[in-house]
């Protein structure tokens, strides 16, 4: 990550400050301007870190806020180790799994040839099939709005990969 103009470190323009016969004052200035240099790598170390926080946050998201979220879903699908299919296929180790997989599940057309084609629903497939089925699927079976806020689609798909697919957390 480039730090901005302000919080970079040039460690020689400070150097040439410091005159070359050094007097007591000339050492107190040396002192001064370290301090602010530490200051200044202080405050950078901390926005980088905050930055870190907050991407790690995005991409995790957050699995009892998922559980909350999949009540939604759960009016057509159930997950976990008594999972059957109901109006949509059984979700049991869906991060990572082939599109349109499940026995004894009749999915559309659309589904299928992902099947057939070897696509996976990783997590970017699942994140754009939950914000709009109709963006991977625009004949599809799954007649769902969609989870329009990015946070809440990142918790749902937290809580859908603890499941293995057996339906146990992992
Ligand atoms: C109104 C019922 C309904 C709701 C609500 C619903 N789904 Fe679906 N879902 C379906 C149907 C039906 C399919 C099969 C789609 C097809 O064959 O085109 C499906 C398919 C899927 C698939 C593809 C599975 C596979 O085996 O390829 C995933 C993943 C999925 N749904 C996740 C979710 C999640 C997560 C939610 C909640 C945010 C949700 N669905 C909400 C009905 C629903």
């Amino acid at each position: 990550m480039e730090l901005p103009e302000t919080l970079r470190m040039d460690p020689a323009p400070s150097d040439e400050r410091i005159p070359t016969d050094r007097t007591e004052f000339a050492c107190l200035t040396d002192f001064q301007m370290n301090e602010r240099e530490m200051h200044m790598r202080f405050i950078a170390a901390v926005v980088v870190l905050i930055g870190f926080a907050s991407l790690a946050h995005a991409a995790d998201g957050d699995v009892a806020k998922g559980e909350q979220s999949f009540r939604i879903c759960g009016a057509c699908h159930s997950i976990g180790p008594d999972a059957k299919n109901k109006i949509g296929p059984e979700l049991n180790g869906v991060v990572g799994r082939k599109w349109g997989s499940v026995d004894g599940y009749s999915y559309s057309a659309d589904l299928s040839a992902g099947k057939e084609q070897g696509k996976a629903w990783d997590e970017a497939a699942l994140n754009d099939y939950l914000e709009n089925p109709k963006h991977l699927a625009p004949h599809g079976k799954m007649s769902f709005a969609g989870v329009k806020s990015e946070n809440q689609r990142a918790d749902v798909i937290a809580y859908l990969r603890q499941f293995d697919e057996k339906g146990n957390k992992k």
